[in-house]
């Protein structure tokens, strides 16, 4: 019998056996007598670039705009985030980020240089959302700040003034100008990325070069009281276990964790990746078939990891992941906006599994971005908000935010969508906050109903309720001013018997089942 493992919290065991075309019965067993990992809040964390409307429109509209606001930071972005419980914000980018001074973006707005933003369509950069904005932005949505500083333009001095300005409690120079700036209190900033793809637009370095760039850096780096931030090496374009060697063998001592970057391209290929909408049941199945390339790509980094720092010590996190297709029709293409839809969302479900079978090195994700720009979980135009799919996975998963992996053994069957194979669906099951178990199920099948058949074991559970997203078309997207057509409902399809949960899930959707 072929074997896969689903995560590493998802032990495998169980037998497929199709019923019948269009519906699977598969067989599982839940270990919630086996606990393994926490799963840190942070693997639900976000990335805002100045990229597109990401920032701007997004999420400044600055304070003088009709669009309700508070100190010029959108008010229905805020309270749509706080919802989801964003737990981490990465900024200013991403390839901006590497361009980025930080005195651009303080005092007086009305005195703040404009720039061009050159990654991104070469686009003005007012530079009214600067560090006060951003932080602000942040207290309002609860998350906590990551922010990743200039390394491929600049110096360690231009970093080191921008944390003490941040995080000095002091009287020195940098903590009077943010005070006269309107901040008493230092910020509290928890997470500084040391550069960002150091191997491509941040500098097109080396990891060798980068280590000794690192090295550099984090000397003036003063990790104490005021500031006792994580140091985020700027890790590997996706497969190149190389760069993650020599940058954590090399440099590994002085940081508490290294990045990752992979980007789910339906048809793989750069040049031509495919559209957001309007694709077939062939885009389908190889858009899933490239996301699920994250386990293997997990695996193959960890594997160096483990080498390199057999104490876990070093988290890894995947700072940016998530779909990228053609632009929207029309859009600019330096703008990066694309649609969202139900394969978003269940794609979302998928990383998210395979993300908590590893959550004992993989400490923080970031998916990219948060507002109108590539795998979104908000679009918006003028005053008028939707909130994607992908939001709504990110909703549903919730309660796995700081709990507990819980080993679930199953296999998926292999099914064949329109020429590429695929399992039908991932799955991955915790231990929440509140003493609940959870078992999600993100169903990649685009026409196949799963049975599964969940043994219990030790488990005594006297109810069950749940929440499932799914949707009649594969390119179902949520419009502007409509009802949502992708939205979490009611999950009926669950019930407990004779010691089993059992599953009725739908073709193309995510479920999510609290048992109690
Ligand atoms: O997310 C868009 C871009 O993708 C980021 O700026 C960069 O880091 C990556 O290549």
């Amino acid at each position: 019998m072929a074997r896969m493992w689903l995560s590493a919290a998802v032990a495998l065991l169980a037998m497929a056996t199709s019923a019948q075309a269009g519906e699977l019965t598969v067989t599982a067993t839940l270990k919630a007598d086996q606990p393994g990992a926490p799963i840190s809040r942070y693997l639900y964390g976000q990335f805002s670039e100045h990229l597109g409307a990401g920032i701007y429109d997004g999420v400044w509209v600055g304070p003088d705009s009709k669009i309700p606001n508070v100190r010029g930071v959108r008010t229905d972005v805020v309270t749509a985030l706080k919802a989801i419980k964003v737990p981490v914000i990465r900024w200013p980018g991403g390839c901006f980020a590497d361009e980025y001074h930080w005195r651009d973006g303080i005092g007086d707005r009305a005195k703040r240089p404009s720039r061009k933003n050159n990654w991104w369509g070469g686009s003005p950069e007012t530079n009214a959302f600067g560090t006060h904005e951003f932080m602000d932005f942040a207290e309002q949505v609860g998350a906590d700040p990551y922010v990743s500083v200039n390394v491929g333009s600049s110096n360690p001095t231009e970093m080191r003034e921008w944390i003490e300005y941040m995080t000095s409690p002091g009287q020195d120079t940098l903590a009077q100008e943010r005070r006269a700036n309107g901040r008493d209190k230092p910020f509290k900033v928890p997470f500084f990325g040391i550069g960002n793809e150091s191997w491509g637009c941040g500098g097109e370095m080396t990891p060798e070069y980068y280590s000794n760039e690192y090295n550099r850096f984090v000397s003036f780096f003063h990790k104490n009281a005021d500031n006792s931030a994580q140091r985020v090496a700027s890790g590997a374009n996706a497969f190149d276990t190389h760069w993650t060697d020599v940058v954590t063998a090399s440099a590994g001592k002085s940081m508490d964790a290294i990045s990752l970057h992979y980007y789910t391209i339906p048809t793989g290929d750069w040049g031509k990746k495919g559209s957001a909408t309007g694709f077939d049941k062939a885009a389908w199945g190889k858009t899933f078939a490239q996301t699920l390339r994250m386990e293997d790509l997990l695996r193959q980094q960890i594997a160096v990891l483990d080498k390199n720092d057999p104490t876990k010590r070093i988290g890894l996190f995947v700072d940016e992941w998530g779909t990228w297709y053609d632009v929207e029709p029309g859009s600019n293409p330096g703008h990066l906006y694309q649609q969202n839809t139900l394969r978003d969302g269940v794609l979302a479900a998928v990383n998210f599994n395979i993300f908590h079978g590893h959550a004992d090195r993989v400490r923080m994700t970031n998916i990219a971005q948060t507002i109108n720009v590539l795998q979104a979980m908000i679009l918006t135009k003028g005053d008028q908000i939707v909130l994607t799919p992908t939001y709504y996975a990110y909703q549903m998963y919730m309660p796995f935010q700081d709990s507990t992996a819980i080993p679930l053994e199953v296999q998926a069957p292999k099914i064949d969508v329109a020429g590429t194979t695929i399992p039908a669906f991932n799955a991955s099951a915790a231990k929440g906050k509140d003493g609940k178990i959870y078992v999600a199920v993100a169903n990649m099948s685009p026409d196949d109903k799963v049975a599964l058949s969940v043994s219990l074991g030790e488990l005594k559970a006297k109810t069950v309720t749940g929440q499932v997203l799914t949707a009649d078309k594969m390119d179902a997207v949520n419009a502007f001013g409509a009802k949502p057509a992708v939205a979490p409902a009611a999950f009926k399809g669950a019930k407990l018997a004779g010691g089993k949960l059992v599953l009725d899930i739908p073709a193309k959707s995510v479920v999510v089942v609290a048992l109690d």
